[in-house]
């Protein structure tokens, strides 16, 4: 794995003529937590359809599975966790070892009790997380977490470290108030993070623009920040019946209202705030943020 990275690394270097010791944003992947406020409004399903939407459009997406105790993203897969971020250190394996492939050559790394350890490791296990990481980064175009419900002292130090928020909520009012909740939270302690916001379960476009427009609203007015409407999900029976056979709604109904839906939101995405736009150059590297909060 080290002479891998390595290699891996001096081509990089090679190709683009940068240090390699101080990645820029361009050789970095990007990094995006995918929350919500009130659990259950489909993180876990948006962030694997995005991802492989990503992945699709040739991208390479690393999905972390971040749900301590529950692992989500296997079961969606109908997929066996071999290792979970936990046998890092156990096992002394390293991440690229812990990588499981899903479908359409995604990778994924399983959930599972090891976040919270691995923020209580001593300094030298810390630094040996931050370097695999480090070298994970350049080989992903993007690494998207999709974190369990609420935020735990744990979890807020890693959304802190991402380059962006997509943050989840239905039309419910229960939703839209603890997805504020959550946004506010972030927001006291980083001003500058960008949110994008995803409405999910949309009874009609209509209910989803209304709802968009409420949360946008809230945010500017209380905390002077911008959420961009990133776009919405139909509430759709085919994300059940995809559940249920534990394949990828995007996968076993290309053509449905939900997946046409993730589709188009991950256009937008790349059109508008992907890897290379101005505002993202701004911001510090995940992994430089990562560092700073952890060691
Ligand atoms: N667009 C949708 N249309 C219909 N049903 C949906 C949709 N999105 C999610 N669901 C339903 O909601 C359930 C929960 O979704 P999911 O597991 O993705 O939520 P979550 O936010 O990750 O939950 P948790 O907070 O427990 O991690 C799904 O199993 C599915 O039944
Ligand atoms: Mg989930």
């Amino acid at each position: 794995m080290n002479d891998q990275a390595s290699a891996l690394r001096e081509q990089v270097k090679q190709l683009k003529g940068l240090p390699l010791e101080e990645p820029t944003l361009n050789q970095e992947a990007r990094a995006i937590a995918v929350m919500s406020g009130k659990g259950g409004v489909g993180k876990s399903n948006f962030s694997l359809n995005f991802s492989l939407s990503l992945q699709k459009r040739g991208y390479k997406v690393l999905l972390f599975d971040m749900d301590i105790g529950m692992a989500n993203i296997d079961i969606l897969l109908g997929m066996t966790q071999r290792y979970s971020i936990l046998h890092l250190f156990e096992q002394n394996l390293s991440l690229e070892d812990i990588i499981q492939q899903g479908p359409q050559g995604l990778s994924y790394i399983a959930g599972g009790s090891g976040l919270r350890d691995v923020f209580q490791f001593d300094e030298q296990k810390r630094i040996h997380f931050l370097n695999q990481v480090q070298q994970l980064s350049i080989q992903y175009d993007y690494i998207i977490f999709d974190m369990g419900a609420g935020i735990t002292s744990e979890s807020l130090q890693l959304i802190l470290s991402c380059n962006e928020i997509i943050l989840i909520s239905t039309c419910e009012p229960t939703a839209m108030t603890d997805a504020y909740s959550a946004l506010k939270f972030i927001h006291n302690h980083d001003q500058e993070i960008p949110f994008q916001l995803v409405i999910n379960r949309a009874i009609s476009p209509k209910h989803a623009i209304h709802t968009a427009a409420r949360l946008q609203s809230v945010t500017q007015r209380f905390l002077n920040k911008n959420l961009s409407h990133m776009g919405s999900l139909p509430d759709d029976k085919h994300v059940t019946l995809a559940v249920m056979e534990q394949t990828p709604f995007l996968l076993r109904f290309p053509n449905s209202h939900v997946s046409r839906a993730v589709q188009e939101i991950s256009s937008k995405y790349l059109h508008g705030s992907g890897r290379n736009t101005a505002a993202t150059k701004k911001t510090h590297t995940f992994i430089h943020k990562l560092r700073r909060l952890f060691v």
